[in-house]
């Protein structure tokens, strides 16, 4: 197991002991802005190119309390602290300067930093050779974001937090019947480098809506661009530095070339999207077997990637009408049983999501890239938001729980990487 996983690992001594202390009045800002002096244009809803843009990662709703406003988006984020950043190149695409550009999310805005041509692009440091007509996407996390609350853990966020955000380009693809390609073989090293991320933001993955023009070579565009910070305050963490960059390098990858296949309307999908929200605790009632199904059906397509690492999702049937209660594992019943009081305790003893809900999931992996397994917990997790919603049915991400209890539960050894629950 990577050591860094193993510890941040929580159990019931370790909340008690090391509770988390925080000072509201350092909390790190949520917004990256570039200076006025870079190219910017607002999104334009109207336009369905720069309105595809805004369903991935725009604000969607405000939230007032005594110590201020806060607006949440279109994607979810482990306590509302929006770790990550994204970034794209378009080349050929309708209404766009050839470019690499900033989601501006603070003012639902595009920042052009870097404009492209015909025989250089960021395609080589993605593994490409030849030019890709579309979009390039970047995820990057200012780390310090999630670490000023989540602490030693909050490298775990940032990459589920990072899937959840690479799982809302898919969907918002799925707009467009475009689709993506996850990539995480990628020259992070340079592109920190002429990003000017100077250690406090790092890129974790690609993803590609793009396809390629053959004839068209590209070279690796060199850039240079100013550090600009993104979170006000700022404490290093050593663990989370090192947890990063010792998981910089890929080895040993397995492509996914199988793509998904959904049967969402897109009517119905825009909607699903634009109102997402996390429900905070769940009243009880069950679903139906049949919407159960549609659910798995969808957790069980093919994930297209250049680093497809296996990820299992554990089921606890709480409250499914005609399913036996108990733990199954891909469709295959493990164990008999009322477990919805320890599915609740061990997600940090949230009972209003994982025992009042319907079904409890638990992720666990044993593979060797981190980035990217963990990454694809979260690309697994928002296509469980995606689908539950899409039916009217509450689901919440839940990246607290007790390791090892996890483990003796569901019966390996593996590392334990995510839990959310759906329900009603
Ligand atoms: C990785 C991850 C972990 C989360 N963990 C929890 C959790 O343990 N408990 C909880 O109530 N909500 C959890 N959430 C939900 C977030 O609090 C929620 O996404 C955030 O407040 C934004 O609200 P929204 O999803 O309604 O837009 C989690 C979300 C994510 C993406």
């Amino acid at each position: 197991m990577f050591w860094y996983h193993k510890e941040t690992k929580h159990s019931y001594d370790s909340v008690r002991t090391h509770p988390n202390q925080l000072s509201w009045e350092d909390q790190p800002r949520t917004y990256k802005n570039y200076p006025e002096h870079y190219k910017k244009r607002k999104i334009d809803l109207e336009n369905s190119e720069e309105s595809f843009l805004y369903y991935i990662a725009g604000l969607t709703a405000k939230k007032t309390y005594p110590s201020g406003e806060y607006y949440l988006r279109i994607n979810p984020s482990a306590g509302a602290l929006y770790p990550n950043e994204l970034y794209f190149q378009a080349r050929g695409v309708e209404g766009f300067e050839d470019g690499i550009y900033h989601f501006e999310v603070s003012t639902s805005s595009l920042t052009l930093l870097q404009p492209i041509n015909e025989t250089e692009g960021i395609e080589p440091y993605l593994g490409y050779q030849s030019a890709m007509k579309g979009y390039l996407f970047l995820v990057s996390a200012v780390y310090y974001r999630s670490s000023w609350k989540y602490k030693n853990r909050a490298l775990r966020y940032c990459l589920l937090d990072a899937g959840h955000l690479l799982g809302s380009i898919e969907a918002s693809g799925l707009l467009r019947s475009r689709s993506v390609e996850m990539l995480y073989n990628i020259d992070r090293e340079r592109l920190n480098s002429m990003f000017g991320f100077e250690g406090r933001e790092w890129i974790l993955s690609g993803c590609a809506m793009a396809t390629a023009l053959p004839q068209q070579k590209v070279n690796a565009i060199e850039f240079s661009l100013p550090y600009v910070e993104g979170s006000g305050s700022f404490e290093p963490n050593t663990m989370i530095e090192q947890g990063y960059v010792e998981t910089m390098q890929i080895r040993g990858c397995k492509r996914e070339t199988k793509v998904p296949q959904f049967s969402y309307l897109q009517p119905r999908l825009k909607e699903t999207l634009f109102t997402r929200r996390s429900q905070r605790g769940f009243e009880g009632d069950a679903i139906t077997r049949t919407q159960f199904e549609y659910i798995t059906e969808v957790l069980r397509q093919p994930i297209p990637s250049d680093c497809d690492e296996e990820v299992s999702v554990f089921m606890v049937v709480n409250k499914v009408l005609d399913m036996p209660l108990g733990l199954y594992k891909a469709g295959t019943y493990l164990k008999y049983g009322d477990f919805a009081r320890q599915a609740g305790y061990l997600s940090l003893e949230q009972y209003s999501l994982s025992t009042q809900g319907a079904v409890a999931f638990f992720l666990t992996s044993k593979a060797k890239n981190y980035q990217a397994l963990y990454q694809k917990a979260g690309i697994i997790g928002h296509r469980l938001y995606v689908a539950s919603l899409y039916l009217g049915i509450g689901c919440s991400g839940i990246g607290a729980y007790y390791d090892d209890e996890v483990n003796a539960f569901v019966g390996n050894d593996e590392m334990v990487l995510y839990a959310l629950a759906i329900g009603k």
